[in-house]
């Protein structure tokens, strides 16, 4: 039987860590803060803005809510983000993403003072990440790498493969990956035989965006299978990038959707935004 890596147990416990630390910087009379910015009114970003938002609150964080609407001059946002940069009382600022369309994105993340981007998106974390700098690192590569060392589960000299090689969490996975000294692959939608080189992996990381699509002959008997893939199928429950019920016989440890990656992320926010404090 296959591990189930529980990452609602996972992130609960991050949090709690986090509420202890904001509570100690509370002592010092310092209010955590995270500023949230939302352009437009895309319902899934809404959702996950409105849950940013609560973890803030359970974790005893402050956040400042700015909705734009969608047709906001790019100049207008760029302002926002340069005044919440001034704030000594801002201590992490978010852009929610997608962007509307025309908005340039990498124009607005760039803005953000790297001291404040807890998302890990500006290129100076990036940077700072890839030659092992300290930084803020993207949050769901980040909880993929806490949900395995709190699983027990060693990177060091193992084969890893990351399958995705997005900005957000394929590329930061891969760096993370071989700062812990794995031996990393990256693959994607032009690789040859990816079940192939996926069957390689002693830890297989899926961030693809497509329903189920990674099943049984695409992993190695023992391996450990993290899933960062959401969806809903055909009957409208949740889940993952991995076929769950035809990989999981196969595994030592695997994430589950819901409940594996997902609650990483926010819990990750939580602990950047208290680290923008601390730093
Ligand atoms: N949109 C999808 N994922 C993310 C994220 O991690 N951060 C932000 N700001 N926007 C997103």
């Amino acid at each position: 039987m296959a591990q189930i890596i529980d990452g609602k147990a996972i992130s609960a416990q991050i949090r709690e860590e986090v509420r202890i630390r904001a509570e100690k910087l509370k002592e010092q009379g310092i209010t955590v803060t995270l500023a949230v910015i939302q352009v437009g009114e895309d319902p899934a970003s809404s959702v996950y803005v409105r849950n940013k938002k609560k973890a803030c609150e359970a974790c005893g964080l402050a956040s400042l809510s700015y909705e734009l609407p969608a047709d906001t001059p790019e100049e207008k946002l760029l302002e926002l983000i340069r005044e919440l940069n001034e704030r000594p009382d801002v201590n992490g600022i978010l852009v929610q993403l997608p962007l509307p369309e025309g908005m340039d994105e990498e124009k607005v993340l760039d803005e953000i003072a790297p001291e404040k981007d807890v998302d890990g998106f500006h290129p100076m974390n990036v940077g700072c990440l890839s030659i092992g700098k300290p930084g803020f690192v993207s949050c769901t590569p980040a909880g993929v790498i806490e949900l395995l060392h709190r699983s027990g589960i060693s990177i060091s000299g193992k084969e890893c493969v990351v399958v995705g090689r997005s900005n957000i969490v394929g590329k930061p996975m891969a760096m993370l990956l071989l700062r812990e000294n794995g031996t990393v692959t990256v693959c994607h939608s032009r690789t040859k035989d990816l079940p192939e080189v996926t069957r390689r992996a002693d830890i297989l990381v899926v961030a693809v965006g497509k329903p189920k699509m990674i099943t049984a002959e695409y992993v190695k008997e023992g391996a450990v299978v993290i899933d960062v893939g959401i969806h809903r199928d055909p009957d409208n429950h949740l889940c993952g990038d991995v076929d769950f019920e035809n990989v999981s016989p196969k595994c030592s440890a695997i994430t589950p959707v819901p409940g594996g990656v997902g609650p990483m992320t926010i819990a990750m926010l939580m602990k950047n935004v208290v680290e923008s404090v601390e730093r």
